[in-house]
């Protein structure tokens, strides 16, 4: 008899036929919204706990004029990753993490959140209900945003009425347009992302409106990003942008602590661990910005970065390079433990992933 696999003219062939992958040119995705086919829809009415949710085809949705996060900003949202599996199968990392943090945050924005039960529940239906949009192996993952809004009618500032759970999900490549290439950063000066009693160290939509206009100066600069300045002293890392923030000096890797201004990135928690796990010395204190000259390999951390080592940071007009174009050694092992405990190709003996 024939074998199947006969059929198909190479192996990969009869891989992503099997796997039924959406129809998309898997080599050239970046970081964009790729639609895909539902998001998981969860409501919250008045007597404040989540009723059951459903998958609602993904579109638009309808939102009142007056509602608390077009109005006051009362919004969150998250970020978590799926991986294709080489047999087929997906991993999510760590989405307990995203679930607990979800509830920090709504509770310092005044919203009532999923249980980390339903958070859980609901990420892994709209995952299995999106799966032909999961990436084949090495073509990158599918992005995961959750999102906590008060959907509610208010006028006068108050929290909303009623809240939204919703989730929708796109396939994903690297962040950066440099690729996997070491990016170049700009300290900034002037503006802050977060002060001390604020909202830093919470995912709140507003946090990330806020550092448009510097990342959109810096841009406009050939940088890739923003480092920020604590707004007290300006003198102590906080983070970049879209991610938190390590400085390498010999064994000793260094990042900011999270101190109310920071977010607690799950990356950043993760690659604090693995780090630790391979003989390194991991401080969680104040960074000066005078410590970027003479540390050895700079690197961020977040979930849509992944591990992005930096090239340069320009600071006051001096720009310090690290390396010699290419990614520091640490930051590249660092990187290549992580990225395979996530693909599903080294032990996790940490139990980070959930299979699904
Ligand atoms: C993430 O890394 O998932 C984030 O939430 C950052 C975002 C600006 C893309």
């Amino acid at each position: 008899s024939t074998s199947p696999l006969r059929l198909y003219a190479t192996v990969s062939d009869a891989y992503s036929q099997t796997l039924e992958l959406a129809d998309i040119d898997w080599d050239s995705i970046g970081f964009g919204l790729q639609p895909t086919d539902y998001m998981y829809v969860m409501k919250c009415p008045l007597d404040g706990s989540f009723s059951k949710g459903e998958l609602q085809r993904f579109g638009n949705i309808e939102l009142n004029p007056s509602s608390g996060i077009l109005n006051y900003g009362q919004g969150l949202f998250e970020g978590l990753k799926a991986y294709r599996k080489e047999d087929g199968n997906i991993l999510l990392f760590r989405p307990e993490e995203n679930a607990l943090r979800m509830k920090i945050g709504a509770e310092r924005m005044c919203m009532p959140a999923p249980t980390v039960e339903q958070f859980l529940e609901a990420v892994k239906a709209t995952v299995l209900a999106n799966k032909r949009w999961v990436p084949p192996p090495g073509k990158g993952s599918l992005y995961i945003r959750p999102l906590l809004m008060g959907t509610g009618p208010v006028l006068g500032l108050a929290p909303a009425p009623e809240y939204t759970f919703l989730i929708y999900v796109s396939p994903v490549g690297n962040y950066f347009k440099e690729g996997l290439a070491p990016i170049n950063l700009v300290v900034e000066n002037e503006l802050h992302r977060a002060t001390p009693g604020g909202t830093g160290s919470v995912k709140t939509i507003g946090n990330y409106a806020a550092v448009l206009k510097a990342q959109a100066a810096a841009k406009a600069k050939g940088y890739s990003d923003v480092l920020y300045l604590d707004c007290v002293h300006k003198r102590y890392l906080e983070e970049v942008s879209s991610c938190n923030i390590f400085v390498i000096k010999g064994n000793v890797i260094s990042t900011p602590a999270i101190k109310g201004t920071i977010l607690p990135g799950i990356t950043r928690k993760s690659i604090i661990d693995v780090a630790r796990s391979q003989g390194f010395q991991v401080e969680e204190r104040l960074v000066s910005v005078d410590e970027l000259l003479d540390a050895d390999e700079v690197f961020c951390t977040g979930t849509a970065v992944v591990v992005s080592p930096v090239g340069s940071i320009t600071y006051l007009g001096k720009r310090i390079s690290y390396g010699d174009g290419g990614t520091g050694v640490v930051s590249q092992q660092l990187y290549n433990i992580l990225t395979k405990i996530q693909m599903g190709l080294l032990e996790d003996d940490k139990n980070w992933t959930v299979e699904l």
